[in-house]
């Protein structure tokens, strides 16, 4: 459930009319809302209640630091990636010792970095990456406290590009080494091995892929207790998918019951590091209609948002609901458009004759379901500025990231003296 509706014929995030922020801000821009992500964050974490459960928000899904915040002030600890995600969450006010580093190249720095911030844990992915824990830890007289993600070969039936967990993807360490990887790690100085982690793709609807790696990691878990290894943590990563249009996906408390039927035994504690589930509806994209153009097949819906803006349906075939901001008659004819950005490619496209109601140059149109891998996903190609990111909050509203300008970019960059036009 989210609250972006129409009232009185103008589509609202909460309280606010959606086209009074975009006359205000400009577009494109994305906006967010705080009781949407508040009842998102509250749902999943309900979900898990009853178990020694620390949900870490996964950070890559929405940086924003607004949007950090209010889910750190229910609670909430971080999944980052990097160490620019790693300063968001603690600049968020994410308490250290709810951060878990998770990725598959973490450099000496971040290394340092995480070390130094004393996070609850670093997810290692590798055994050269053990190495360099080990070595920068043990440089700086830590113990950095490790979970070993395990790659267990399920096949998450989702999009290809999101697919994490198959044997040939370069995620996590196999199976059938971790018992020598654990056993190794047990003796070197620098690391203490507290756990295992996973993470099988992003986007999933069913169920049963999660219930098949968590399964075959509890059992190398409870084999690794047995050799001796006082594991105490099982990361069981992110994945949980989200409606994007009609099609149903299972409930977060649906998910809740697989972790809680396949590991609430263990007497651990379980980390589970959601991104879209938390933050995917809660936002939309504000975007207006530039052109209807008539094409020699087609009608075109020329809009002022694009790829840089939001690439999932270039990058992924994401088909993301277009909505009027102004709500269409109930009857008013619905015929086929493709909706396209100015871009100079093709793949600049984000949907292909979807049924919409008559728009024209001025009308202001909403993407759904962009609060995860939107903003978060977005670039300046084309030299276009980074849109604007807007927090609702019940009747208030906030800017809260600037525009990214054309200046802004321009400002980083330099003629050499070579190329100066004498004076
Ligand atoms: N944990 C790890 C280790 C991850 O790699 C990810 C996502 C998550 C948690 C969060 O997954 P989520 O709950 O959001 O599915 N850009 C793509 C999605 C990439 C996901 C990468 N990893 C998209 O727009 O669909």
């Amino acid at each position: 459930m989210d609250h972006f509706r129409y009232r009185a014929g103008r589509l609202h995030a909460e309280d606010v009319a959606v086209d009074r922020i975009a006359r205000e801000v400009g577009t494109p821009c994305y906006i967010y809302s705080t009781a949407t992500l508040e009842r998102h964050f509250r749902v999943f974490a309900d979900a898990v209640a009853g178990l020694d459960a620390l949900v870490c928000f996964a950070v890559k899904a929405n940086g924003n630091l607004a949007v950090i915040r209010t889910l750190a002030s229910l609670g909430a600890g971080a999944d980052v990636v990097s160490g620019g995600e790693m300063r968001r969450a603690l600049a968020a006010g994410v308490p250290a010792s709810r951060i878990v580093f998770s990725g598959v190249g973490k450099t000496r720095a971040e290394i340092a970095a995480a070390l130094k911030a004393g996070v609850h844990q670093i997810n290692v992915e590798s055994e050269p990456e053990l190495d360099r824990v080990a070595e920068v830890a043990a440089g700086m007289g830590r113990t950095a406290e490790i979970a070993f993600r395990v790659n267990p070969d399920v096949d998450a039936r989702t999009h290809a590009k999101i697919t994490t967990g198959k044997r040939e993807n370069k995620f996590g360490i196999e199976m059938g080494r971790i018992r020598q990887v654990v056993s190794g790690a047990a003796r070197k100085p620098g690391v203490k091995v507290v756990g295992l982690a996973l993470h099988i793709g992003s986007q999933l609807v069913d169920l049963a892929p999660f219930r098949e790696a968590f399964e075959k990691t509890r059992t190398l878990f409870e084999g690794l207790r047995r050799d001796g290894h006082p594991l105490t943590r099982f990361d069981v990563g992110g994945g949980l998918g989200i409606p994007y249009g009609d099609h149903e996906t299972p409930l977060p408390a649906e998910y809740g019951k697989v972790v809680r039927e396949t590991l609430g035994g263990l007497g651990c504690q379980i980390i589970l590091e959601p991104g879209r589930v938390i933050v995917g509806n809660a936002g939309i994209l504000v975007s207006e209609v530039l052109y209807v153009k008539e094409g020699a097949t087609r009608n075109f819906l020329i809009v002022d948002a694009a790829m840089n803006d939001l690439i999932r349906p270039a990058l992924y075939d994401a088909a993301h609901t277009i909505v009027p901001v102004n709500e269409p008659a109930e009857l008013a004819p619905r015929a086929p458009v493709d909706v396209v950005g100015p871009i100079c490619e093709t793949g600049d496209t984000f949907a292909v004759q979807r049924p919409l109601p008559p728009l024209a140059a001025g009308d202001l149109v909403a993407f759904r379901s962009v609060g995860a891998y939107g903003a978060a996903m977005s670039s300046m190609y084309n030299a276009r500025a980074l849109a604007p990111e807007v927090l609702v909050h019940g009747r208030e509203f906030a800017v809260v990231r600037e525009r990214i300008t054309v200046d802004d970019m321009m400002s980083r960059e330099t003629v050499p003296p070579w190329l100066e036009v004498p004076a």
